[in-house]
């Protein structure tokens, strides 16, 4: 049962908000070429500036400088007084506030042409974006060794960012019955296993991923020199008649069922059930939209889900924690600890047979 959102607001107020969701994506280019084009920084540095002064700075015409600081106040990034423009606190988080930068660059670089086929995506269940804007792929995880080098940077600068922040929080909760033995599934680039090899001495860690993801992992393992610690074992998790290796004291999915479908996630996690015995544990971590502290945070799962369906797969999505806790147990597992709170926006679910 749930339960979210309300129709509280004055007529006024709504068509106001319309009109921000019928200009979005202009507005949006907007704000990126003030970041971009340095206007931010500007007056960042300097309080109280004219146009004229921007312009020349900036190396831009004094018309391209001024729609964009137009576009600016309605955005409420800027605002101007007796001709001076300052930089707002909204400004300033577009400008310089990592998250909302990392955002901003995963829905221009791999979200924005592709958004444009979402109808298509959401009619035929494949991810139309990816396919008009990228290649053939069937996933995006598949097309990301293929990616130019700022698609692939703004990829994983999103995908790195809310794992990183959690990562530094979590070790105690994974070594809570000090594990011998971890099986990290979809371990991407290493970042994960490198961080339990150098907390705990004794650790053997084994990654699961494709292979292009397992090339970098393996460069980055190298490069600590902790090769005798971390295995990697390249696999299509999809082809579910491959074995998952047996009796590892931890499963970890971090960020990682929310790349598939609810049929495909109960066959994921029925595999890893397989290769559980009654001391292991599944450790799920997961950004669940309905877990969250902060409007901003449910507005951008909200949003990523429409990647998922635009590029990454067209079938998976940010899941409600009621939709996925009821996976978890067709699979025929249960869950015996909820940990909420961890890093900007994850949940681990603690799992056991
Ligand atoms: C969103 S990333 C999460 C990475 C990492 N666990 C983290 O928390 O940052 C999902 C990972 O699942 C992997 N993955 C997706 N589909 C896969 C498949 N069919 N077989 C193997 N790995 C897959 C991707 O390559 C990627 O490394």
């Amino acid at each position: 049962m749930r339960t979210y959102g309300n129709d509280k607001k004055s007529a006024y107020k709504a068509i106001t908000d319309a009109q921000k969701i019928a200009f979005a994506p202009i507005m949006f280019q907007a704000a990126k070429a003030l970041r971009d084009f340095g206007i931010l920084s500007l007056l960042e540095q300097k309080k109280g500036v004219l146009i004229e002064e921007i312009a020349s700075n900036v190396k831009l015409s004094k018309y391209g400088t001024l729609v964009l600081l137009e576009a600016g106040l309605s955005l409420e990034m800027v605002r101007v007084e007796n001709d001076k423009y300052f930089i707002t606190k909204t400004g300033w988080a577009v400008n310089s506030n990592e998250l909302t930068k990392v955002n901003m660059d995963f829905t221009n670089d791999i979200n924005y042409k592709g958004a444009f086929h979402l109808q298509e995506a959401v009619q035929t269940g494949k991810p139309s974006g990816l396919h008009n804007e990228f290649g053939k792929w069937k996933t995006v995880y598949e097309a990301l060794p293929e990616l130019s080098k700022k698609n692939r940077e703004s990829w994983f600068a999103f995908d790195h960012f809310y794992s990183d922040g959690s990562f530094r929080q979590i070790m105690s909760i994974v070594f809570k019955n000090n594990p011998k033995k971890i099986l990290d599934i979809g371990g991407n680039t290493g970042k994960f296993a490198i961080k339990c090899a150098k907390y705990n001495n004794d650790v053997e860690i084994t990654i699961l991923d494709l292979p292009g993801q397992l090339k970098d992992a393996k460069k980055n393992i190298k490069k600590e020199k902790i090769e005798n610690k971390i295995k990697c074992i390249p696999i299509n998790l999809l082809d579910f008649q491959k074995k998952y290796p047996k009796y590892y004291d931890i499963i970890w999915m971090s960020q990682f069922l929310d790349c598939f479908s609810e049929i495909e996630i109960i066959k994921l996690l029925k595999n890893a059930k397989n290769a559980m015995n009654n001391n292991s544990e599944l450790l799920i971590m997961e950004t669940l939209w309905d877990k969250q502290k902060h409007q901003a945070s449910i507005y951008s799962l909200h949003a990523v889900s429409l990647y998922f369906t635009c590029i990454a797969n067209g079938n998976s999505r940010m899941y409600h924690s009621e939709d996925m806790i009821k996976l978890i147990e067709k699979a025929g597992l249960n869950v015996i600890e909820i940990i909420e709170n961890i890093g900007i926006s994850h949940t681990i679910l603690r799992c056991k047979i």
